[in-house]
Order: structure tokens, then C-alpha cells, then sequence
């Protein structure tokens, strides 16, 4: 028997988690949205024959459901996780997991509490070139990791004014939330430390300006709410001494884009890269995983080489899920992950709101 998953949300990343679900053997019943054009278009585009006006219509329809996968707007991602798994429904939900570490400590209670699974897409660790990382750090070829810098820079990348991205209230916020797969990926490849202080500073420069509109036609909201950063610049310590600097903008005067994680190990050092020629433009871009190492006295670097994936592990995140499911593989991420990923990223926005460093522990 398939596993049978229903959406939530029909919007842009439907086109990954549903063509990913079903490569893994699971079958996508159905999907939710409310409204009716974004539901219509997504079951035509990617031939789901039920649709249903949210959550609750979809779980009365198809109690046979085994998992809800939940890709709408940030601020969502903790009523519905909570109805879902209320419902003994397993949940996979975008990225990030919730608007702060509160809430997303609340789904991971309510997912211990239902006994069901609870994953987040963070599909930078499905990508090929962090698997083969993995398997290096894994190994113990790397040693320790020291230090680690987690960057996705965009210099033209805001994804429409007045919408749900750049409204605080729905979003969370702006980079520091959005495009928080780099500082998870380091922290995967350090074994996920316990956070001690935070230090950040963000700016709103060219949050509202035109000329750095990412290049994916989300549309305007005239009127709609502008209230989140376009940058940040941050640093990390955890209570093992290790150290992480962090960095992201939507807008912001730098060369181009920049898809990031790097670190330096007591054995080697590594880089998982993807670098933009034209920002926000997947097809544009080259990938690099590579590790530094001395070998017979001599200093080496170690180009790897994986499959092309333009998904950026998107598919293989979804099919991940599934699996975890039919229990052929372990989760690529925890609940526990989550929550500490999101109590560094409350600490990077109240350090930057206070002006001062923010102790965790
Ligand atoms: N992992 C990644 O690479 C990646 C990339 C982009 C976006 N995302 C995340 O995916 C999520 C969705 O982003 P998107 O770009 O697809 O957004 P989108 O705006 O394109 O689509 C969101 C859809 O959710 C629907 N929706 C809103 N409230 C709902 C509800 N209560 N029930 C059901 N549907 C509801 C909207 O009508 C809309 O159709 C966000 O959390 C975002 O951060 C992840």
C-alpha cells in the first residue's frame, strides 16, 4: 500500500513536493487551498484530481490519509501542523518551521504528543553535494568542525512588495527567516550544538525599492505591509567553543548571488556552493562541493563530484519523507533541529533589536 499525502497549499512549491512525493511510490490524493484559481491551476498542472477549500474539508473527505504536507505561508504552518497531526496525520512542512522558536516548539510537542512523524523541508541537506559532505564528516575525515560560515546573499532578490513575504505578521520576517537552509546546513554539519550568544545586525535598505525585485513574478500588493529586513550579518558561538558567521540578504549591494556553506575541521575544511549568474534563476547556476586537506606534506583540494541537481534537493527532500514513512530511512531532520534552528534565529532578530549580543545559554 502507497502512502497517501494531501496538500496544503497550492502555490509555487507544489511543483516540488508533488513530483517528489510520487517518484518516492507515495500518492498525492489530494490537495487544499482557498482559493479557488491557485487550487484549480495546481490540479491541472500536476493532474490531482480532488481539491478542497483548506485543511479541515480535505481531513473529513480522506480520513484515510497518512500524511498532510503543508506549503503555504509561514504564519499557517502552526495551526495547520497542529490540526494535522490532531487528526494522527504525519507532517512534512515547509521551511521555515514556524514564525519563531515558540511556535515551532509547540508543533514539536504536538507531534511527540500524537506520536506522528514531523519533518521540515530542508531540502539543502537532500542536495547531492551535502550528501557526499555528510559522508565525509561521517567518516571522521574532517575532525572537528571549528568554524563555519552560513551565506545566501542575493543583491536583487525581493520576492514582491506588499505580499505575504514582506509582511512580518505572515512571514516572520525577511532573509534571516527565508533563507535560513544555510545556517541548518552548517549546523547539520557540526552535529547541531547547543547555542551560547547571538550578535547581529540587520538593515532595511532597499527592502521597498524596485530595482531589487527578484526575477520570479510574484505579483505586488498594493498597500500590503513592508516591515522586514533586507539583510543581516551575524555570528554565532555554541557552548563547545565552536563558532558560526552568518550572513543573508534579498537586497543588497554584493556581487551576485550566493548559496553558501563553509567550514574548517581540525582535519579538512569543506564547501558546498551554489553560485547564481543570474539571482534567483536556478537553471543559472553551478554547483561545487570540495574538501581541503593535507595529504604527504602536500595541501589539496578535493573536487567532488555529485549528480546535477537543479531542484537543489527539493525532490529528494519529499522523497525522503515517504521513506522515513515506509521506515527505509532515518528523517533528515528533527523537530528538536527546528526548534534550536529558530531559537537562533529569534536570538540573530533580538540582537539586532537591542544592539547588543543576546545570551542562550
Ligand atoms: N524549500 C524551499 O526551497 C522553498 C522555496 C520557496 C518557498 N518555500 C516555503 O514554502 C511555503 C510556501 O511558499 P510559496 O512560495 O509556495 O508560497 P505561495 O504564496 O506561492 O503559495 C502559498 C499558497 O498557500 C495558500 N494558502 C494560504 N493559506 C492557506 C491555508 N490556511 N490552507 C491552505 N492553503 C493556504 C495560498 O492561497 C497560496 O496558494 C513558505 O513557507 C515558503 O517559505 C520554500
Amino acid at each position: 500500500m502507497s502512502i497517501k499525502i494531501g496538500i496544503v497549499g497550492a502555490g509555487g512549491m507544489a511543483r516540488y513536493h508533488v513530483p517528489g512525493f510520487r517518484a518516492a511510490g507515495a500518492e498525492v490524493v489530494a490537495l487544499a487551498d482557498p482559493v479557488p484559481e491557485a487550487r484549480a491551476k495546481a490540479a491541472a498542472a500536476y493532474g490531482v484530481a480532488e481539491t478542497y477549500a483548506g485543511l479541515p474539508e480535505m481531513l473529513a473527505a480522506r480520513p484515510e490519509l497518512d500524511a498532510v504536507s503543508i506549503l503555504t505561508p509561514n504564519k499557517f504552518h502552526l495551526p495547520l501542523a497542529l490540526a494535522a497531526l490532531g487528526a494522527g496525520k504525519h507532517v512534512f512542512c515547509e521551511k521555515p518551521p514556524a514564525l519563531n522558536a515558540a511556535d515551532a516548539a509547540a508543533m514539536a510537542a504536538a507531534a511527540k504528543a500524537a506520536g506522528r512523524r514531523l519533518q521540515f523541508n530542508f531540502n539543502n541537506r537532500a542536495r547531492p553535494e551535502s550528501v557526499a559532505m555528510m559522508g565525509y564528516i561521517r567518516s571522521g575525515e574532517v575532525g572537528r568542525i571549528n568554524s563555519a560560515q552560513a551565506v545566501w546573499c542575493r543583491r536583487y532578490g525581493v520576492p514582491g512588495f506588499g505580499g505575504w513575504f514582506t509582511d512580518k505578521s505572515v512571514s516572520g520576517g525577511g532573509p534571516v527567516i527565508d533563507l535560513l537552509h544555510m545556517l541548518d546546513l552548517v549546523l547539520y554539519f557540526m552535529g547541531y550544538p547547543e547555542p551560547e550568544w547571538v550578535l547581529a545586525q540587520t538593515f532595511s535598505d532597499f527592502i521597498d525599492n524596485h530595482d531589487f525585485r527578484g526575477p520570479w513574478g510574484i505579483p505586488d500588493v498594493p498597500g500590503g505591509k513592508i516591515d522586514v529586513e533586507a539583510a543581516c550579518h551575524g555570528f554565532v558561538r555554541f557552548k563547545t567553543g565552536q563558532v558560526v558567521m552568518v550572513r543573508s540578504s534579498w537586497a543588497e549591494m554584493t556581487e551576485r548571488e550566493i548559496v553558501q556553506a563553509s567550514f574548517q575541521g581540525t582535519k579538512a575544511g569543506g564547501l558546498v556552493q551554489r553560485l547564481f549568474a543570474r539571482d534567483g534563476i536556478d537553471a543559472t547556476s553551478t554547483d561545487r562541493c570540495e574538501l581541503y586537506t593535507v595529504e604527504h606534506g602536500r595541501h589539496v583540494d578535493r573536487r567532488i563530484q555529485v549528480p546535477q541537481d537543479e531542484s537543489m534537493g527539493r525532490l529528494a527532500s519529499a522523497g525522503n519523507f515517504v521513506r522515513v514513512l515506509e521506515g527505509k530511512e532515518e528523517p533528515l531532520n528533527t523537530p528538536d533541529q527546528a526548534v534550536k534552528l529558530m531559537r537562533i534565529v529569534d536570538a540573530l532578530y533580538a540582537s539586532s533589536a537591542q544592539g547588543r549580543p543576546v545570551q542562550l545559554a
